[in-house]
């Protein structure tokens, strides 16, 4: 009972989108309203305005990582146990489909990147590590987003071998992959907007 008002505290969190609250309060354009169209960090950034794009990164991954930590402080549960990986995955669908925003959500990476380092700061940082790579010298944000979440799971895997929260950070990274199918389509055709360029 209450390991189920936790997961649905988690859907909550994960559905506040602080790509439209930080448009919102710093006076810019809705996300849904430009570029891609994504209430993400990278679409915010394609308004130019770099601090917009760096709170809507932490804000995001800031919710990700508070779903995991306040499970684990309020249920006493970890990666064995299948109230977290619950937990994650609630946090990561609120974004996906926010209650707060008609449904209408992100693609998850932020989300992601917070919840990853709450379940392990390894884990995180290796993720963030990959993104980072591809993002430099590729310049594609959605490439780095894809290929991280190609990674994440074999890399917890790696950390921790199969436990109940594998299959939460593959589903996760399912998710994510679904929810770039544009940006795929863009890759292969050669139209994916290069990262800090308007689309
Ligand atoms: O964080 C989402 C990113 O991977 C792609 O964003 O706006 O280019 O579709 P966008």
């Amino acid at each position: 009972m209450f390991s189920g008002l936790v997961i649905l505290m988690a859907y909550l969190i994960g559905s506040i989108s602080f790509a439209v609250v930080v448009s919102k309060l710093m006076g810019l354009p809705d996300p849904h309203s430009y570029g891609s169209g994504n209430p993400g960090a990278t679409n915010v950034l394609r308004t130019g305005s770099k601090a917009a794009a760096v709170l809507t990164l932490l804000g995001d991954a800031a919710k990700g990582y508070l779903a995991v930590i306040l499970a684990r402080a309020l249920v006493g549960v970890d990666i064995d146990s299948w109230v977290l990986p619950a937990v994650a995955v609630a946090a990561f669908i609120g974004h996906l489909f926010p209650v707060f925003h008609g449904f209408k959500g992100g693609k998850g990476v932020a989300t992601a990147l917070g919840i990853l380092l709450a379940i392990n700061w390894v884990l995180g940082l290796t993720t963030l590590s990959t993104w980072l790579i591809v993002a430099v010298f590729l310049r594609y944000s959605s490439l780095a987003a894809l290929i991280s979440a190609l990674f994440a799971p074999v890399y917890f895997v790696f950390l921790f071998g199969i436990q109940p929260m594998a299959m939460a950070i593959l589903l996760m990274s399912a998710l994510l992959i679904w929810r770039h199918r544009s940006n795929i389509k863009n890759l292969l055709n050669g139209t994916e907007g290069r990262l800090g360029k308007k689309k």
